[in-house]
Formats: C-alpha cells, structure tokens, sequence
C-alpha cells in the first residue's frame, strides 16, 4: 500500500522539532525573498486550494507563495465546482488528489477536512475550520521569534473568544512551551478537550486585566467569527468587557507585542490606538502567511526544512 501523506489538520500534526524549523525556514525563505532570490524547488508542482469561506490573506500568500516556489495554484470554490452541488467529499479528495500535488482546504466543519484528508493521496492543510487556524500560528510563532527570540517560558494572554484561533493557540502553547491565559466570558471557552490536553500550559483566566498582567503577548480575534455574523450584535455587548485597549497593554510587560490575525475590527476587540501602536507588529504577522506557508509546502512536499 502506497504510503500515507503527511497532513497538516492540526499543529499537533508536527512535532516539536519540526514546528520549529518549519519557522526557520520561514524566515530563511523571508530573507531569500526579500534579497531577490529566485527559488523554485516546486517546479511543476500543483496546490488546489479549496475556499468554502471567504479570505484575503490565506489566498493570497497561498496563492504567491506557491508561485514564487515555481509551482502553480489553482483557486476551487463551492460556487464553480462540484463541491457545491454535493458531490461527496471522499470522492472530491480521491479525484482532485490525483491531479494536484498538495491541497489546502478552508471550510466549516473541521471533520469535512479530516475526511478530506483521510482520502486523499497527497498532502492536505488546513487553511481555517470552525476548530482551528493552524497556519496562522505558523506566521505568529514565525513573528514573535523575528521580534523577541524564543517563546518558550514566555506567557501569552489571548483576549476574547475561545474560537479556532484560541485553539491553535491553546496547542502551539503545548508545542512552542509557553503559558497561555484565556480571558473569555462565560459561555465563549475552549473546546474543553483541547484546553485538558494542554495540561498546565493553558488556563482559563476569565478576567482580561488579570490574563494581561505580565504578559510577553497579547492576542485577540473578532468577537463574531466566520458563520457567526447572525450572532454580531449580541457578542458586541456581551464581549464589551474584553477590548484591547492602552489599559489592558498597561497591564502588559513593558515590551509585549499585540498580535491579530486579521481582519481586525477596531473599536470592538482591539482599540484603533493599540491596532497603530509601536507594540503592534500585525503586518509583520500578516506577511509572514507568504513565508512560512511556503516553508510549510517545501516540508510537506520535499519532506526537508
Ligand atoms: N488571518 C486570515 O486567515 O486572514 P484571511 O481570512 O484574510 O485569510
Ligand atoms: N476566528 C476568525 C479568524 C479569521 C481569520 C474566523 O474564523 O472568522
């Protein structure tokens, strides 16, 4: 039997080992870029990048990386293909992975990914569930190390909802070895499951000036995610308490960074005068998609970082 594809559902897919030279890579990549080099080891290669959700970033740095690598991507949405009109998931994988060399998926359901994969023949990644956002923490962790070094023993508070990126949040502090404090109202947490296999490195904290207290890093999210939009007015009151403001940040360490994945909505979860302060470094993380996501695909592909 042909063997199995090395998938990227989760970060808990890579090792520590591995997660960790993937983000070398990244910033090796980021340098090469930004120098002019000409580096096209996937030559010839093929990405299919399925969008059952909307993006901005996720495509675009899929879609340039992919092409800077010498490849091609092909952009697939339910609206133009079979997808959409209920052709089964097993048989869009089995199909669209015997034609393409690598896909990434963005959809709802996080277990329409894993059957995805379970039926495909090459490598599959997860570009955001309802579950989690794991190459987001790919460009985080990529970006907090470029800007403070290593984030191991480091804390990090994460501000408002206990969603995907919360998630991908609560592994990367298994895998990356920081503490990880959740300020979320009740109602909003974690997936229980995964906030008890994280163990010690992640705790519910619930209020957001005692999370912030000391912390190395601050993240956030919008309030209302993807699939939510019926819930926006609703959540804005109940997540009045939880914005990242200049008093949270006070609470901070004197030199915490402020992180967002993007798209931000300033005045709800984050103050307009922390989105533009010199502790934001969000087009840093925002750029950072483009490398480590083709450092992502050399490791998944050729199997070297
Ligand atoms: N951060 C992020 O995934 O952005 P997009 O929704 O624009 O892809
Ligand atoms: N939690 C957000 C992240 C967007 C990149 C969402 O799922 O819509």
């Amino acid at each position: 039997m042909a063997q199995q594809p090395r998938h990227f559902l989760s970060l808990l897919d890579l090792s520590r080992e591995e997660l960790r030279s993937v983000i070398r890579r990244a910033s090796e990549l980021k340098r090469m870029q930004h120098r002019g080099d000409i580096h096209t080891p996937l030559k010839g290669k093929n990405l299919g990048m399925v969008f059952e959700k909307s993006s901005t970033r996720t495509r675009v740095s899929f879609e340039v990386g992919m092409s800077q690598l010498g490849g091609h991507a092909l952009f697939l949405s339910p609206r133009d293909t079979q997808l959409g009109r209920g052709e089964p998931i097993e048989d869009s994988a089995r199909v669209l992975s015997r034609m393409v060399d690598i896909i990434m998926i963005r959809t709802f359901e996080h277990e329409k990914l894993e059957l995805f994969a379970a039926h495909s023949r090459v490598p599959v990644i997860n570009a955001l569930t309802d579950l989690l956002h794991p190459c987001q923490l790919l460009a985080d962790m990529q970006t907090y190390f470029e800007h403070r070094g290593n984030i191991e023993g480091k804390t990090v508070a994460w501000i408002g909802d206990g969603n995907n990126m919360c998630h991908s949040y609560i592994n990367a502090a298994r895998r990356f070895g920081f503490r990880l404090n959740i300020a979320c109202p009740e109602g909003y947490d974690p997936d229980p499951e995964i906030l008890a296999a994280a163990g010690d490195s992640a705790e519910i904290i619930r209020d957001p000036m005692t999370a912030a207290t000391g912390a190395d890093l601050v993240v956030t999210d919008v309030w209302a995610s993807m699939g939510q939009e019926e819930e926006q007015q609703a959540r804005s009151e109940i997540f009045a308490e939880y914005q990242v403001n200049d008093a949270l940040m006070a609470q901070a360490a004197a030199d915490a960074l402020f992180f967002h994945c993007l798209p931000a909505h300033r005045g709800e979860e984050v103050s307009e005068s922390v989105m533009d302060s010199p502790d934001s470094v969000v087009w840093d993380e925002a750029e950072n998609r483009l490398h480590s996501q083709k450092a992502l695909m050399e490791f998944l592909l050729l199997g070297r970082v």
